[in-house]
């Protein structure tokens, strides 16, 4: 069978519908795991975009904090790009009428977050930016008749010959296969929030772009670089839901069980500090048995139930009143700095493979991501690949789909070994790392991997991203940003760099251990 699209586009997040919107109209394909909107980490993002819209702001001042809160090794040039490009894309989303809050004189709301210099959060009333950015998007990706959506299917592997990726192998709603061929492929499906057990992520997102990518043969770059968000709620259920940096940008505070503050000695910038540091120090003291709060009742009090409605409704039903009552607050693993390399048009190391959103490594980020700069990224880097791409496409071949029946796609792990899984990302992988720990956790990966001979594609990709991640984490040997290493906890100036890794090269770091 024969479809119009030049480009297949594999992940319906906020950066996979906004290249198919920047595309148009060129024909192409959206393959979305869920109904539009459904399962995608955009739709939970509670911040906002960053973006210097302030008249005394600049694109210069907002590089300036993302290339400090990166801890050295984040890419100028893109910083310089991703930034430049902010206020264009605000507009382009403005224009399909996303409901950005603004004030009586119709100036952007910019709320402020950790490690900005400058309010430069543009935002949805106060908490829903994520949602609210989505369901433009998805209602302008209905009205576009250059879009096929196809929902309810999602890639399970991407082919290769000898000149790059050469199809993708595909599920449908009733688990039939597919092969879909095309011109052109870009992969925006995704982080790995749920490969830890305490995550702020959706559970379909674990890594399965990443580790379908590493199969493929794909460099991924800066693995080790996971980030926590320091805020999330501590409540007994997965994922865990976020309690939006915002608040303390509003001047809530962090106390401990005596109800003292305990960022004031750590940092200068106390509850605003980077986001590594806030979530190291909470960390801590929820180990030490702190109790670890976030106190947002002197500096929002009943204001938190209007206009942070996200946060204030999951604290009501789980019978916590943030207008008298403290929030419990722990880590929770919340976005990849980390994944596959891409260079500044957004290509892979795989010819024809472009890649966008969490998904990618730009070297935006660098060790650590300045707060609200993960949906700019998407953005910018989503219209940049539909331009690079577009500027490669001959016209006239289609996308081809043949149905697979001989395919066998593998055996689903049962939960108690997800749950393996999952829990040593958290234990061994995570806030604070060491060398035992990490290599611990590349030997428990080894035995599922080996265990689960006949393993399902999912669970393929999901310990090919887990082996990429901790052998990137057991081979940087100081501490930088996200990746705080107990035995090295000072940063090395001679590892002040990227790390590039492929999937044969962590699996050999996995099978010394
Ligand atoms: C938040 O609202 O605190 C999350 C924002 C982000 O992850 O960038």
């Amino acid at each position: 069978m024969t479809e119009a699209s030049e480009v297949l586009i594999i992940g319906a997040g906020l950066a996979g519908l906004y290249a198919a919107l920047s595309f148009a109209p060129r024909p192409v394909t959206v393959l979305s795991p869920c109904r539009l909107g459904d399962g995608a980490s955009s739709t939970w993002a509670q911040g906002g975009i960053a973006a210097a819209m302030d008249k005394n702001d600049t694109p210069a001042a907002h590089a300036k904090d993302t290339i400090s809160a990166g801890a050295g090794i984040v890419l100028p040039e893109i910083a310089k790009l991703v930034t430049e490009a902010a206020r264009k894309h605000i507009a382009g989303l403005f224009a399909i009428r996303t409901p950005f809050d603004r004030t009586e004189d119709g100036e952007y709301v910019l709320s402020r977050e950790a490690a900005h210099s400058w309010p430069r959060i543009v935002r949805v009333k106060g908490d829903q930016a994520g949602k609210a950015i989505m369901a433009s998007l998805i209602e302008e990706v209905r009205q576009t008749p250059s879009i096929t959506v196809r929902e309810g299917w999602s890639a399970v592997e991407l082919l290769t010959d000898d000149d790059g990726i050469s199809g993708v192998l595909a599920a449908g709603p009733d688990g039939s296969l597919e092969v879909l061929k095309t011109q052109a492929y870009l992969l925006a499906a995704g982080g790995i929030g749920s490969l830890y057990a305490k995550t702020t992520n959706p559970p379909n997102v674990r890594g399965l772009a990443v580790g379908m990518a590493a199969r493929a043969g794909a460099v991924i770059a800066d693995a080790e670089f996971v980030q926590f968000h320091p805020t999330a709620i501590d409540l007994d259920c997965d994922p865990v839901p976020l309690a939006t940096e915002a608040l303390r940008g509003e001047g809530a505070v962090l106390v401990n069980r005596k109800g003292e503050r305990f960022m004031t000695s750590l940092h200068p910038d106390a509850e605003l500090a980077p986001r590594d540091i806030v979530a190291r120090a909470i960390f801590n003291e929820y180990h030490d048995g702190n109790r670890p709060a976030l106190d947002t009742r002197k500096a929002i009090g009943a204001r938190i139930l209007e206009d942070f409605p996200t946060v204030s409704s999951v604290c009501k039903s789980n019978g916590i009143d943030p207008v008298t009552e403290v929030i419990p607050v722990i880590p929770a693993a919340h976005y990849h700095m980390g994944g596959v390399a891409c260079d500044a048009s957004g290509q892979s190391s795989i010819p024809g493979l472009w890649v966008a959103g969490e998904a990618a490594s730009t070297g935006l980020h660098g060790a650590n991501r300045l707060a609200s700069n993960g949906l700019l990224e998407a953005l910018v880097f989503a219209a940049i690949c539909a331009e690079s791409i577009s500027q490669q496409l001959t016209s006239g071949l289609s996308l081809q789909t043949t149905k697979v029946t001989s395919q066998d796609t593998g055996v689903a792990p049962g939960p108690k070994d997800l749950q393996t899984l999952r829990q040593t990302m958290s234990d061994n992988v995570s806030v604070l790392r060491d060398e035992k720990g990490l290599s611990e956790a590349l030997r428990i990966i080894r035995r599922l991997d080996r265990k689960h001979k006949n393993k399902s594609t999912d669970f393929a990709n999901m310990l090919a991203a887990a082996t990429v991640i901790t052998a990137a984490a057991l081979l940087r040997t100081e501490s930088r940003g996200g990746h705080y290493h107990i035995d090295f906890p000072a940063p090395d100036a001679n590892q002040a760099q990227r790390s590039f890794l492929t999937l044969p090269e962590a699996l050999m770091i996995r099978d010394a251990q």
